[in-house]
Formats: C-alpha cells, sequence, structure tokens
C-alpha cells in the first residue's frame, strides 16, 4: 500500500507493529493528509501545536462526531460531559474546581504515600522473581494513586479498569456494536457505583478532606456543577488517570530493558531521572492521537478547509519530528530540551502532568535500585488499539544485586 492512500478508519494489517513507521511516513510524505471520511490526519510538530493553541477555531466538543458515533447513549453522555471534550466557557468553569488539587504544591505531598506503595509492590516483586508486570505493577500504582487522589476506595480498582478499558476503548476511530454496549453498560454501572461513594460522603461529612478531588466537586455541586456534571468528571479523572500512567510505566521499563545503556546509565545516574521520564513519554505516548474540529472555515498548511473538518492529531508522530527532536528515533534519556506534545498543549494540557511525572518518578527510582537486571521473558502483547498504546501483559523475571 502507498501512503498516499493511508486511511485511520482502516489500517494496513501489520499497523500496529509498525506505527511508528507508517507515521513517519506520512509525516515525510503527506504532512497533511485526507482521510477517507473527508477528516484530516496531522502528524507534523508545527501543525499540532498550530491546532493545540488556536482553541478559538480549533474545538474539543464532540457532540457532532459523537452524535453519529454512540446515538442517544450513556456513552454520549459521558464523552461529551467530561472536560476535556468541552470548550470555554464550561471548560474553564469545569476545570477551575479541581484545578487546585494537581498544583506542583499538592502533588508533592503525595510522594510519602507513592513510595509507599511502591516499596510494597517491590517486596511483593523480590518474593515472586517472575510475573506479569502489568497487573502486578504498572496497572495497580497509578489507580491506587488515582483512588486516593480522588477518594475512592482502592479495593475497588478491578472495577475501575474494567469499566476505563470498555469508556475509553469506545474511543477508538471504529467501533464494533459490541464495544458500543459494553461501553455504555460500563458508564451506567460506573455512575450508580459514584453514586453510592457520593450518598456516602454527604451523609458522613467527616470522611471529605480538603483538597481531595471528589470533596471538591461535591462542594461545587448544585453551585458551579451540575450532578451530571459531577458523576462525569469523576469517572473521566479515574480512567483518565490511570490507562495513560499505567502504559507510561509499561513502556518506559520496556523501553528501558530493550535499551541497556539507558537502563545501566539510569541506574548508576539518578540524577537523570526527571529527563528520562520525559524521554519515555515522548518515545511512546500514552495517548497517541488527540482531536479537534474546526468552528469556522481555515487555513490548514496551504490547504483551506471548510467549518466542521476534523482533525486527528497524531501525537506519536510529532513526537518524532526531526525539525523539532535530534535523532528523534534514539530513546536518549538525558534528552533536553524534550517538548513533546504527550500531554496535549493550550488550555486542555493534561491537569495531571506533575502526579503522572511523580509516579514514574518514583516507580522508576524504585525499580532500577532494586533490581540488578529486570528482563523479559517473552515479548510485550501490545493491544490493537490506536488511539491508546496499550501493552496488555509483560511478563518478566527481576534479579537483585
Ligand atoms: C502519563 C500519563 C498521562 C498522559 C500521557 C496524559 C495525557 C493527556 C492528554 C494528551 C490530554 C489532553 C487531551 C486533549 O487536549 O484533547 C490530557 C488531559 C487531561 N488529563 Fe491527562 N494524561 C496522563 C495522566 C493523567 C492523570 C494522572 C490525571 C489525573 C488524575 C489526568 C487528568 C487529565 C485531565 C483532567 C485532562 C483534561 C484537561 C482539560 O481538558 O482541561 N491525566 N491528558
Amino acid at each position: 500500500m502507498g501512503i498516499e492512500s493511508f486511511d485511520l478508519f482502516n489500517p494496513p494489517s501489520d499497523f500496529i507493529d509498525n506505527v511508528y513507521t507508517y507515521y513517519n511516513l506520512l509525516r515525510e510524505k503527506s504532512p497533511i493528509h485526507k482521510n477517507s471520511d473527508g477528516s484530516y490526519i496531522l502528524t507534523s510538530y508545527k501543525d499540532l501545536v498550530g491546532v493545540y493553541r488556536n482553541f478559538k477555531i480549533w474545538s474539543s466538543d464532540k457532540k457532532t462526531e459523537f452524535g453519529a458515533k454512540f446515538g442517544a447513549s450513556p456513552l454520549f453522555e459521558h464523552h461529551t460531559t467530561s472536560v476535556v471534550f468541552a470548550d470555554p466557557p464550561d471548560h474553564t468553569r469545569i476545570r477551575k474546581i479541581f484545578q487546585q488539587s494537581f498544583t506542583p504544591k499538592s502533588i508533592l505531598g503525595l510522594e510519602k504515600d507513592i513510595n509507599k506503595l511502591v516499596d510494597s509492590y517491590l517486596v511483593m516483586m523480590h518474593e515472586k522473581k517472575k510475573f506479569d508486570f502489568v497487573s502486578d505493577f504498572s496497572f495497580r500504582l497509578p489507580v491506587d494513586v488515582v483512588c486516593s487522589v480522588l477518594g475512592i476506595p482502592s479495593e475497588d480498582r478491578h472495577l475501575i479498569r474494567d469499566w476505563a478499558h470498555k469508556i475509553l476503548g469506545a474511543l477508538e476511530p471504529k467501533l464494533t456494536p459490541k464495544q458500543l454496549d459494553e461501553g455504555s453498560y460500563a458508564v451506567v454501572n460506573f455512575k450508580q457505583y459514584l453514586k453510592d461513594q457520593i450518598k456516602f460522603r454527604k451523609t458522613h461529612k467527616d470522611v471529605n478532606k480538603a483538597n481531595e478531588i471528589l470533596s471538591l466537586l461535591i462542594e461545587a455541586e448544585g453551585l458551579e456543577l451540575s450532578e451530571t456534571e459531577l458523576l462525569h468528571q469523576c469517572i473521566f479523572m479515574l480512567n483518565a488517570g490511570h490507562e495513560t500512567s499505567t502504559n507510561m510505566l509499561s513502556h518506559g521499563l520496556n523501553e528501558l530493558i530493550n535499551n541497556r545503556d539507558q537502563y545501566s546509565l539510569l541506574q548508576k545516574e539518578h540524577r537523570r531521572i526527571d529527563t528520562a521520564v520525559d524521554e519515555i513519554l515522548r518515545f511512546q505516548p500514552p495517548i497517541q492521537i488527540n482531536n479537534r474540529r474546526c468552528l469556522e472555515k481555515t487555513i490548514l498548511g496551504d490547504i483551506i478547509v471548510p467549518e466542521g473538518t476534523s482533525v486527528h492529531m497524531i501525537i506519536a508522530a510529532a513526537n518524532r519530528d526531526p525539525s523539532q527532536f535530534f535523532e528523534p528515533e534514539i530513546f536518549n534519556i538525558s534528552r533536553s530540551p524534550n517538548r513533546h506534545l504527550s500531554f496535549g498543549l493550550g488550555i486542555h494540557i493534561c491537569a495531571g502532568i506533575n502526579l503522572a511525572r511523580l509516579e514514574a518518578k518514583v516507580a522508576f527510582q524504585g525499580l532500577l535500585s532494586s533490581f540488578k537486571e529486570i528482563n523479559l521473558l517473552k515479548k510485550p502483547n501490545i493491544a490493537n488499539r490506536i488511539r491508546f498504546r496499550e501493552i496488555k501483559e509483560m511478563q518478566v523475571e527481576v534479579s537483585s544485586f
């Protein structure tokens, strides 16, 4: 297949295994690429930055696309109510409510708890020696952390994992009727679960803590937030706060194992941890695609596109654009500057940046100082998903010092 006929809704059969090769080719040969449905695939760093910054023209509101995709379903209600898919003034109003929980100072206060969690998993890993890194580490940490940041019992992590998978899975470019049903069912169950949690908090006021997101959102209910908005922000945060970080940790370890010199360098020189975390995020962005739709006729490169045109912004391609990154195909934990787009940019830039970076920092420092070596027992299993780059399973063996 020539890259000219590439279609994101019907990619080649080897796409998941060679995703960066295809995206590099698109960026080189067809950086503003027309997809089969008339939308455009953007792959250059400069074009993504331009769209992210111009939120007045490039809207995040998905009511048009999701109306066609989800119909009048619970999935439609969820994905059109959460902050990430809202434009100002709704976006500004909602983001302001939980912003204070994500300041660098609030997040630093979590470092001790995150260290404790990581230590407890490391003890178990020392005992087991061979295990699935995803279920025993990279999924557990983010979900335990996001449950505690929101104020949800982490014993329910498996319910949340399953619901998140189904709700976020429905954002893939192509959707089967089964995915639609499962996603909608997950939204209904997740909402009921949260209603019970909120009812408990309202009747046990002593449980509410300052700065805990659920308490802040409950406080805002009826004032700046409706009940439906409250429920969907919680669902979004619980989902967005763990799927992404889980994949950052899984891919991070995988890249360090595949690049032994970088593993040893980080093990010897812990001061490189901050640049290492950003390189992991650049090299394997957990969210590979963001979307926007233009509210008026506008210009993309040298093309004039009509109002209502949608774009797929390929973070995975922009993060390897040689006009922005020196030797982009090389995984270099010392890379600086590293202005990757894995957290997006502009008004919707990820609210959880500081939290995600802290999780990664504590996790990799703990792993590399606890184990002399970590080896793969077999090739990690990459999920057949385009929007989220997910490692489903990663069997590893650890050896102590
Ligand atoms: C490695 C981990 C993470 C990655 C790669 C990531 C990535 C992203 C990206 C790309 C966006 C922008 C979407 C857009 O512009 O359309 C975003 C938004 C968001 N993320 Fe994250 N995220 C991560 C972790 C987290 C965590 C831990 C939380 C919270 C617990 C979180 C909460 C949010 C929220 C609330 C938004 C919406 C912000 C807005 O619309 O104003 N994220 N994230």
